[in-house]
């Protein structure tokens, strides 16, 4: 059963934190002339118009992106993500928020290469008709696809995992594909997304202590919530594990995340965390 629609949820502040991360990361892979490897196991429509009818039920874009994008030339800490964001706004208005590809996309050069897995028949049509050519996209189950892609070439990049998480296994396969990736390519740098949720159904120490124990040595983790957790429902915020960050990331999201929860704090308990859950010297 695959019910989740991206598009419901397109520029919010979990997007925001997610394609920041992302932005940040590719950033790093393009200092060198070398090419990377991007791999989203879980890509989504690609792209997202905002006043699509889905995106406007809850317009959660308002409280995620649009204040950022008002003041985005005080962000040059963002800029590879804003420029990824003005690549489909060639006007100031903000109309078209890009999903993970697109962002990937934005960084692209032609020595990089892009692997996208969806599974949703829907979605992944709505990914063909947004992606350009030289992107390679799979109509597949993600958990099941990467491992099977790895090792990649180019030999360093990226590799984004960004699930649904409505079904709750979803939690343990993401340890167990990342157990399975990091035996096929160990230096590889991995971002998972999770969504921080309401008390009796919120996972997320479940996952940081199963992403702290798979295998890699190197595991940072950024949180941003922005209003107060509930008992029964609700997301709150949502995190990003990072694992052989690249060098300086801490630093970044140090200066990033508290101007990221002032920013788009809902109510007074908004807050960010980053810690490294493994770390070594070597
Ligand atoms: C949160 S959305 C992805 C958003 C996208 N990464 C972005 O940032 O723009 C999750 C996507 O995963 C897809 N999906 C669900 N289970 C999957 C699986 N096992 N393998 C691949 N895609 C899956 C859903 O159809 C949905 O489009």
């Amino acid at each position: 059963m695959l019910s989740y629609r991206h598009a419901f949820h397109a520029g919010n502040h979990a997007d925001v934190l997610k394609h920041a991360v992302q932005s940040l990361i590719l950033e790093a892979l393009s200092v060198k002339d070398k090419g990377f490897c991007y791999i989203d196991t879980h890509s989504g429509a690609g792209g997202y118009a905002l006043d699509h009818e889905w995106t406007q039920k809850k317009a959660e874009y308002l409280t995620g992106i649009a204040p950022l994008w008002q003041q985005r030339r005080k962000w040059p800490q963002l800029a590879g993500y804003f420029a990824a964001i003005e690549a489909m706004n060639p006007t100031d208005e903000l109309d078209f928020y890009p999903g993970s590809p697109k962002v990937a996309a934005h960084f692209q050069r032609p020595q990089d290469s892009l692997t996208l897995m969806e599974l949703h028949h829907n979605e992944v049509d709505l990914l063909r008709q947004n992606m350009g050519n030289g992107v390679a996209i799979h109509h597949r189950d993600g958990f099941e696809g990467l491992p099977a892609l790895l090792p990649p070439t180019p030999r360093r990049g990226l590799v984004l995992i960004d699930p649904p998480y409505e079904l709750k296994e979803d939690y343990q396969t993401v340890a167990t594909t990342l157990a399975k990736a990091y035996k096929r390519w160990p230096i590889g740098i991995y971002a998972i997304w999770y969504p921080l949720l309401a008390r009796k159904v919120d996972r997320s120490g479940a996952l940081r202590e199963a992403l702290a124990n798979c295998g890699f040595e190197q595991v940072l983790c950024a949180e941003l919530s922005v209003s107060a957790q509930a008992d029964d429902f609700g997301m709150y915020g949502s995190g990003m594990i990072v694992l052989n960050p690249p060098w300086k990331l801490d630093e970044q999201l140090t200066e990033l995340l508290p101007r990221l929860k002032d920013t788009l704090a809902q109510d007074k308990a908004a807050d960010w965390k980053l810690e490294w859950l493994k770390k070594s010297d070597s």
